[in-house]
């Protein structure tokens, strides 16, 4: 299999601070991966770096073959990178259909202020039919297709995951990154979350590598690897079944003692 997301010596220093250094790693098309660490060991950093928000300091990132370091965001969208950020911005006074209507801001170059048409370029220019069936479709893969006339601001913050979660898929990524997408999220529809990503992936064949911190949690989840960062830095990068029981890994969570629950948010 050919590498959708190649991570190669990444390194970021934000404000004197080494926030991610010696990063590398690699998704494979069509795997499913989870990055984890404790909080503040340069998870949502690393995605910055990757998806173009952040410059890093030294390192490459390729996504699907192209060099993308030091690209902008829409830039290395177009390639079939799209990502959540760890807190949801939903528009709060519209609902979840039209929220799916609207691509995620901060990727696609352009604001509200722009006309409609323009705002979803992004996607072709498809007819409005196309895309609000597009919608459903999306809502219905995440099993939610009754919240489509709810409003953004009525949602829980799980629900309002969920729906970040549709609006991240509505471009037809082919690489998804997915920074804390069930951080405070209730257990059960955690894993359902998880599973319906599961299912997605292995459906569509599109890469997703998600951000999670609970360890306890993502090694009953179904991922194929797990990449675990302490410190800014890899630790070691495994299947589950290779992360659970390693010493480094148990040590470092055991440093962080009490940063392993659930974050609200
Ligand atoms: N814009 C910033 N300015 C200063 N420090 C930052 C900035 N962004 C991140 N950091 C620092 O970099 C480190 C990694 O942060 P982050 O990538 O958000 O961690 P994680 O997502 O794993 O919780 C932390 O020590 C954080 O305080
Ligand atoms: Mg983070």
């Amino acid at each position: 299999m050919s590498a959708a997301l190649k991570v190669n010596g990444l390194r970021k220093e934000v404000g004197g601070l080494v926030a991610v250094n010696e990063v590398s790693f690699e998704v494979a098309e069509g795997e499913f991966v989870g990055l984890i660490g404790p909080n503040g060991c340069g998870k949502s950093t690393t995605f910055n770096c990757i998806s173009g928000l952040l410059d890093q300091t030294e390192g490459t990132v390729e996504v699907f073959g192209s060099d993308v370091s030091n690209q902008q965001p829409d830039q290395i969208q177009k390639l079939g990178l799209t990502r959540t950020f760890q807190h949801t911005r939903l528009w709060r006074q519209m609902t979840v259909i039209e929220n799916l209507l609207v691509p995620p801001r901060k990727q696609m170059g352009d604001t509200l202020g722009e006309s409609l048409r323009r705002l979803l370029a992004p996607y072709g220019n498809p007819s409005e039919e196309i895309l609000l069936e597009k919608a459903y479709s999306t809502l219905e893969q995440l099993e939610v297709p009754h919240m489509a006339f709810n409003l953004a601001s009525e949602l829980s913050g799980g629900q309002s995951k969920l729906v970040d979660i549709g609006r991240s898929m509505m471009g037809d990524p082919r690489l998804l990154l997915l920074d804390e997408p069930v951080a405070g999220v209730a257990g059960p529809l955690a894993m359902k979350i998880f599973n319906n990503l599961r299912r997605i992936v292995d459906e569509t064949g599109i890469s997703v590598l998600i951000i999670e911190h609970n360890m306890d949690f993502i090694l009953r989840q179904g991922v194929d690897r797990i990449i675990v960062m302490n410190e800014g830095e890899v630790l070691m990068i495994g299947t589950p079944e290779e992360v659970r029981g390693n010493r480094a890994v148990i040590e470092a969570y055991l440093g962080a003692a009490g940063d392993t629950g659930g974050e609200e948010e």
